[in-house]
């Protein structure tokens, strides 16, 4: 066996090198842990909010507000679990069901999963073919039927929100007012949303019904965000491996804006690996930086390989053109549609386009004069071409021309 084998240096540095993490899991968005920190006040809310469930009487419908990372769904969680382990105890009929609207992203397929999770089997609830309503009453049948008192958090609701068409909107209004269709059980909403705003987007009567009660988190503090992160470094590192100075920045860097505790946890996890990457002794500074970087350039890809087909035609037709006018990239983009066999819009919807692109951030726009040719719209990307093909490489009919 030669010590220059690339594979081989890597496995052994891995079996001789130290870990810097000790439990990856606790690192992991979906771990809870024992203590939270700063919520003492929202955890009594939401468990005040949820407790006429075990007095068999209905809770009101509840609304949680708060921007990302502020422990919303961790405050939620943990209250469900705790009231589902004094339920296991007792011969109540209540089920506590979570279901998260970002990763179930049609309404039907929300609804699909809470009937799933009710118990309903797959013949009872097909996972296609049957109308929208009629899911919903299959699910109301089922409660009605059995009895049950049912606790049902829509988590990231403002994404189901944007989504959902007119039927959606019936439904989710009907879903607020549930319990009226219902003789027996009972039927209790928890929404959760990110966006606070995101009450513009839906329809009024729904609002007023899911709104029963409302429960906002506030942000949290730089100093906040330090304590929290603390408490996990201790728990996923091994001793001494974070610096106090990468302890500093990851909670500056993440406190910054409004205070994301989960933006806090990816800083150092990443910064984590990175390090023991670079078989360093512990985490410093520079790893949180290179952390910080790498978490934007992964953002910025996946919004990037989240555009549509055109649009990710007209990015190319930047590169292509050079920094130029609305004029230059529609004929360049005409000449990518030909090459990849697919029919041009119209130069009207790419220069809607461009405008749409331009609000992301990825291109920069500038009126330019014209002298007697009036004025035009000049482009530049803002980062790499490289990035940019990068993000693109995988999508099958853009091949030829990266
Ligand atoms: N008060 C807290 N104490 C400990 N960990 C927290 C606290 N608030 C948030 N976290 C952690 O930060 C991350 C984001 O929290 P989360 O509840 O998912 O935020 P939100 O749902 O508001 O976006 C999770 O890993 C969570 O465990
Ligand atoms: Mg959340």
């Amino acid at each position: 066996m030669s010590v220059s084998d690339p594979i081989d240096r890597l496995l052994d540095a891995a079996e001789s090198g130290k870990s810097l993490i000790k439990n990856r899991d606790i690192l992991h968005f979906t771990y809870i842990p024992d203590n939270i920190q700063h919520r003492n006040l929202e955890q009594e809310q939401v468990t005040q909010s949820l407790l006429p469930i075990l007095k068999k009487s209905r809770p009101s419908n509840l609304l949680v507000y708060g921007k990302p990372g502020t422990g919303k769904t961790l405050v939620v969680r943990k209250v469900i679990s705790k009231i589902q382990e004094r339920v296991e105890k007792s011969n109540f009929r209540i089920r506590l069901v979570y279901s998260n609207s970002k990763e179930e992203t049609t309404l039907y397929g929300l609804l699909v999963s809470f009937g799933r999770q009710l118990g309903l089997t797959d013949k009872e609830l097909p996972t296609t073919g049957l109308a929208i309503s009629e899911v919903f009453k299959r699910i109301l049948n089922n409660i009605n039927e059995n009895k049950i008192n049912v606790i049902f958090v829509i988590d990231e609701i403002d994404y189901l929100a944007q989504l959902i068409s007119k039927t959606g909107k019936d439904i989710l209004y009907q879903l607020t007012r549930a319990n009226e269709r219902l003789n027996n059980g009972s039927l209790t909403l928890v929404g959760i949303s990110n966006d606070l705003t995101f009450k513009e987007k839906l329809d009024p009567r729904v609002i007023s019904t899911l709104g029963e009660e409302e429960i906002v988190f506030t942000n949290y503090s730089v100093d906040q965000i330090k304590k929290i992160l603390k408490e996990r470094i201790e728990e996923a590192f091994i001793p001494n491996s974070v610096s106090e100075s990468a302890l500093n920045l990851c909670s500056a860097l993440a406190g910054g804006e409004h205070g994301d505790a989960r933006r806090a946890i990816d800083l150092i996890r990443v910064a984590g690996e990175i390090a023991e990457r670079q078989q360093s002794e512990n985490i410093s500074e520079e790893h949180v930086r290179e952390a910080s970087q790498k978490i934007e350039e992964n953002k910025e890809e996946a919004s990037l390989k989240s555009y549509p087909l055109h649009e990710k035609l007209v990015i190319l037709a930047i590169i292509k053109a050079g920094g130029s006018s609305t004029g230059e990239i529609y004929s360049s983009y005409k000449t990518l549609c030909k090459t990849v066999g697919r029919d041009e819009l119209t130069q009207r919807r790419v220069t809607q386009m461009l405008s749409e692109i331009e609000l992301s951030g990825i291109i920069n726009g500038r009126l330019i004069n014209q002298g007697i040719h009036g004025r035009t719209k000049k482009y530049k990307l803002t980062i790499s071409p490289e990035m940019i093909k990068k993000a693109f490489k995988d999508d099958l009919t853009l091949q030829d021309i990266i």
